[in-house]
């Protein structure tokens, strides 16, 4: 990946082709590359000009996933637009440094559109702020756009949803980073910073390395952890990121895997991969699978040889909520079987909701107040979802039903709600009814089959 300048992108989102593996080259979408698009690079307290200019056959948007930015700015359905046009969002970057990404977000259309390479990574910096972490971009401070795909025997990248890839989310049976099946990096024999973004439509990772090697994670979802974070298994649900450091300085080569998690609830998906037969789900859920590997390098290694204690957070206290809200992710229909039918009859987007109504893009499903904290309470049918609220970054109080300590889970912008789940939100961003906020699940089948809500914050 390149890294585009400061001010002034151009996007170009365009038809490509790229042969992942021996065979057929595999027909691609991406923004200025044949898959996927560039890093961008925005510094906090400037305004990044953007142009999105539109040279695929369908119409799109580019959603800045995670930023702080007015629903005029941000890239929901509302701002598709059609094959030829540009669009020039002007973002004010009002973001502390974190990890975000970018992608296509047209209702019904986004699990095709990411899937084929319509989606990319941000890094925000904060020119004020050193927090004493690996910098030197593409040496030791590296991105990880991690993802699964399908491939048919030709070698072509394959779409191909059966009724239990609508039902949990589409999972591929190949592991891709940067576009790249199973890579393998060379690393400096030091400290290395991964910022590990889970770009899959619908799969749960739960990586860890083979020799089972302690690292830190430094950041998540909307910034830095107030302090490094000594861990051994790291699981990201999809659109989730984390920010890790990983210790090369014994020089092994080391092997990133990842344990094969199942959507949860009562469906119990295990291994079962997209187009899989309804009935012969419950898959071994202790079997792990390689992501990519690394190997140790010559090149000198730079500082800093030692991770800082404490870390730059924005994590603050957002006071007691004003008001509660809940949210119910539905598969919709009575009763598992009923879902199901529903979900096998209900390819026109009409199949799944949030508390009963399907995604209407002319119906606005909830009013913010600006500047007010609110709780929200989550929770979803019979299996785990990653639940995703647009213009802001949100606290977690309990997942699944149990505390959380928001030191240690930071600032986020989606959460996995496997059970009852709360969240402290508050949004400093207005948006219209023109252009709404959105929330709702990043299994990008569930998104386009309707699990998504609109709001306005005036
Ligand atoms: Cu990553 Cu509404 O999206
Ligand atoms: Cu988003
Ligand atoms: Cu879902």
């Amino acid at each position: 990946m390149e890294i585009g300048p400061d001010a002034g992108h151009t996007l170009t989102a365009r038809n490509g082709t790229r042969a992942f593996m021996d065979g057929a080259p595999s027909p691609t979408l991406g923004y200025e590359q044949d898959y996927l698009g560039p890093l961008l690079r925005f510094q906090r307290g400037r305004t990044a000009n953007i142009d999105v200019v539109n040279r695929t056959d369908d119409p799109i948007t580019a959603h800045w996933h995670g930023m702080h930015v007015p629903g005029h700015l941000d890239g929901g359905p509302q701002l598709a637009f059609a094959p030829g046009q540009t669009w020039s969002p002007e973002l004010p970057v009002d973001h502390p440094a974190a990890t975000l990404w970018y992608h296509s977000h047209v209702h019904g259309q986004t699990a095709d559109q990411v899937y084929r390479g319509l989606a990319g990574m941000i890094i925000v910096d904060d020119p004020d702020v050193d927090a004493g972490l690996p910098d030197d971009y593409g040496f030791n401070d590296i991105p990880l756009i991690v993802q699964d795909r399908n491939f048919d025997r030709s070698g072509r990248m394959s779409y191909d949803l059966g009724m239990m890839g609508v039902m949990q989310g589409f999972r591929g049976s190949e592991i891709l980073v940067n576009g790249a099946i199973r890579p393998k990096l060379t690393v400096p024999g030091g400290l290395v910073r991964l910022r590990v973004l889970n770009a899959s439509n619908a799969r749960i990772y739960d990586f860890s390395f083979a020799d089972g090697r302690t690292f830190h994670q430094v950041g998540t979802d909307g910034g830095l952890l107030p302090a490094p974070m000594g861990r051994t298994t790291l699981q990201l649900a999809p659109a989730e990121r984390a920010e890790i450091v990983v210790d090369f300085a014994d020089r092994a080569p080391a092997r990133l895997v990842s344990r094969d998690v199942g959507s949860g609830g009562m469906m119990g998906g295990g291994s079962m991969m997209g187009g899989g037969g309804m009935m012969n789900g419950g898959g071994n859920s202790d079997s792990t699978f390689e992501v990519m590997s690394f190997d140790v390098g010559d090149a000198a290694v730079t500082a800093p040889a030692t991770l800082p204690k404490t870390l730059p957070s924005d994590i603050r206290d957002m006071g007691e909520p004003v008001r509660t809200r809940s949210f119910r992710l539905n598969l919709h229909g009575g009763g598992m079987m009923g879902s199901m039918f529903n979900t096998l009859i209900g390819r026109d987007g009409q199949a799944m909701g949030i508390n009963g109504d399907s995604y209407d893009m002319n119906r606005i499903d909830q009013a913010m107040q600006l500047n007010e904290t609110e709780l929200w309470r989550i929770d979803a049918d019979m299996q785990a979802h990653p639940f995703h609220v647009h213009g802001t970054s949100f606290q977690v109080i309990s997942q699944g039903g149990r505390a959380v300590d928001p030191q240690q889970v930071g600032l986020k912008d989606v959460v996995l709600v496997d059970g009852p789940t709360e969240i402290l939100v508050r949004f400093d961003k207005c948006a219209t009814a023109e252009t709404p906020f959105m929330y709702h699940c990043h299994i990008l089948e569930h998104e386009d089959a309707g699990m998504m809500g609109q709001f306005t914050v005036s």
